[in-house]
């Protein structure tokens, strides 16, 4: 193991001589195949514009944002290594350590104020963009860098490496000399670094702003106290369910007390595991948790630990609750990662229906670390496969043959494999709500709503059948299945597709067996909350045209009949 597949992100202040000395760094990995970034100019292609005319024509938060992209873009070059040289004040935003400390090595090029101060007036005499210090006299000038190293401080000292160098462009040591000193602290902290958890950084768009999903191994532990940190709270509201309380439960409430120490109390509510304990009466017990620790809007988060259900019950709590507290997502199921804790729908069940009541209301960030997995039963684990070939059947035939070859595989448990098809499914399924947030079709036309292909079936099974006794992924999977049959049936779907479709979802077990009837499906069927037309017999649906090819129509009651018979037929 090495760091030599990793970006290398060098921060540190302006004129710390990051862009010299990153240009001859890059040189000298060429054959590892590294290349340079600076990302300043890679900003000014992006606006097409200078810095100094992003910074006085839009602003310092629109330059902030171009940044974060530019990094983001970096941190997700596919095959590149790359050495980065950032601006200075990128370490501002927790949201970029994040994406530097999970795509690569963080260094911090520690310059003195008066070497740095030195380089940046030969930059400014040069006629170099430095928005930030222009007209400043050599005193000023100094001040002004004292004031930004000491507000930098600690976020250049979370950097993984820390490299003193003096004089970077001065006399003393070339730049080159310098790379060459960086790439021997580099080597000697090899098994260090190489052991680090690596994540890819993902930005969801939400009308409630904009928020972060990393995805890798050991990314929870590892990414919880630092955006705990930037939060500023003092309160962390664990809500969690009992059997993952007893598997992760410690380690994380360890690890968080390990990294904050007091600076937060922390508290756990542990609530009944399962369908069975996502009801009214659960929400009021969170909720009356909530009251008791005096929990705040300001000072406290609420950490969701579990699977779908944790997340859909403990988001809508948590948005209820004083108007809103901040929540933070970390998934331990396969639904959960690759579906439930996206998108910002929460809910709980009523009334013996499913999803009754909830609201929109996305977490400040999700963590989503795949390493969960490997106690998840199997059966939990094949019923978080049907949401994932979902996103594939109604949106992307490649990732459907991908996942077809991949079938047996995924089936006999969690490995490797599995972190790309969570990367995946959250990539789909962040292009129809960014497309559709709240779920009102666009233009006319069905977004959002296509991702409820097999659930219509799927929530009138589980309603049918009494919450708890098939899980939510196989009755989804099921669903899915009468709904292709339908397609078939329809001749919307070719016959051989249909028996592709068949055959492929026929390799996903289904271990438990029903006892209903068809009528009673049937009953919680008209009764689904997401019915859109008022006539009686007729219904709304997701059908395919194809893989890849979902669309939105009506079926008659005596359509959905025949659906719900072969539904029944499969278990
Ligand atoms: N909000 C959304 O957009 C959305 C999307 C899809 C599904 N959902 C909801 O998600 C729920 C289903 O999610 P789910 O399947 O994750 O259910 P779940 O939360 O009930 O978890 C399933 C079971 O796995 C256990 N578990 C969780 N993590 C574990 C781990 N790492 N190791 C061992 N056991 C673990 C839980 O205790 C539970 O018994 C449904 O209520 C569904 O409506 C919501």
């Amino acid at each position: 193991m090495t760091w030599r597949n990793r970006n290398l992100y060098l921060i540190g202040l302006p004129g710390a001589g990051k862009s010299a000395i990153g240009r001859e760094l890059a040189h000298l990995l060429k054959k590892y195949q590294y290349d340079f970034v600076d990302l300043d100019a890679e900003i000014e292609q992006a606006a097409d514009k200078s810095i100094a005319r992003i910074f006085s024509e839009d602003g310092e938060t629109a330059f902030r944002q171009f940044e974060t992209t530019a990094l983001l873009r970096a941190a997700s070059s596919n095959g590149h290594r790359l050495v980065v040289a950032t601006g200075g004040g990128v370490v501002t935003k927790p949201l970029n350590r994040s994406i530097m400390r999970g795509s690569g090595i963080p260094i911090w090029i520690d310059v003195t104020v008066r070497d740095a101060a030195k380089n940046v007036l030969a930059d400014i005499l040069q006629d170099r963009d430095r928005p930030l210090f222009r007209g400043m006299s050599a005193d000023d000038l100094r001040i002004k860098l004292r004031e930004l190293l000491d507000a930098r401080r600690p976020y250049y000292e979370e950097a993984q490496l820390h490299f003193v160098s003096r004089s970077p462009r001065g006399d003393e040591r070339t730049p080159r000399e310098l790379a060459s000193e960086l790439l021997t602290a580099l080597d000697k902290m090899s098994l260090r670094v190489a052991l680090h958890p690596r994540f890819r950084t993902l930005m969801a768009r939400s009308v409630f702003g904009d928020y972060p999903i990393a995805i890798g191994s050991g990314c929870a532990v590892r990414e919880l106290p630092h955006a705990i940190r930037a939060s500023g709270v003092a309160q962390i509201i664990i809500v969690t369910d009992s059997n993952v309380a007893a598997l992760h439960g410690k380690t994380l409430q360890t690890a968080l007390t390990r990294a904050l120490g007091r600076l937060c109390t922390l508290q756990t509510i542990a609530i009944e595991a399962g369908e069975a304990g996502k009801n009214e009466k659960t929400l009021f017990d969170i909720l009356r948790a909530f009251s008791d620790c005096n929990a705040t809007r300001h000072n406290s988060l609420v950490v969701a630990l579990g699977g779908g259900v944790v997340t859909d019950i403990a988001g809508l709590a948590a948005n209820l609750y004083h108007r809103g507290l901040p929540t933070i997502f970390v998934p331990t199921t396969l639904i959960g990662q690759a579906d439930a804790a996206v998108g910002g729908k929460t809910a709980v069940d009523l009334f013996g229906i499913k999803n009754l009541i909830g609201t929109f209301y996305p977490p400040k960030q999700i963590l989503i670390d795949p390493t969960y997995l490997k106690t998840l039963p199997k059966r939990e684990l094949h019923a978080g496969l049907a949401e994932v070939f979902k996103y594939a059947l109604i949106g992307s035939r490649p990732i459907w043959d991908t996942l077809a070859k991949k079938v047996r595989r995924l089936v006999r448990g969690v490995d490797l494999a599995y972190e790309e098809i969570i990367l995946e499914s959250v990539q789909q399924k962040l292009s129809y709500v960014e497309a559709d947030e709240f779920e009102r079709g666009q233009n006319g036309h069905a977004t959002r709503e296509l991702l409820n292909f097999g659930h219509t079936f799927g929530h009138a099974l589980e309603s049918a059948t009494g919450f708890g006794t098939l899980l939510h992924g196989e009755t989804v999977l099921l669903g899915m299945r009468a709904a292709a049959w339908l397609s078939k049936e329809q001749n919307h779907l070719s016959e051989d597709t249909w028996r592709e479709i068949e055959l492929i979802l026929g390799h996903i077990p289904i271990k438990a067996r029903v006892r209903t009837t068809e009528s009673a499906v049937l009953s919680a069927f008209k009764r689904d909350k997401k019915r859109r037309t008022t006539k009686k017999e007729e219904h709304h649906l997701i059908l395919l045209r194809g893989i890849g090819e979902a669309f939105a129509t009506t079926i008659s009651d005596a359509d959905a009949r025949r659906a719900i018979d072969y539904m029944l037929t499969l278990v």
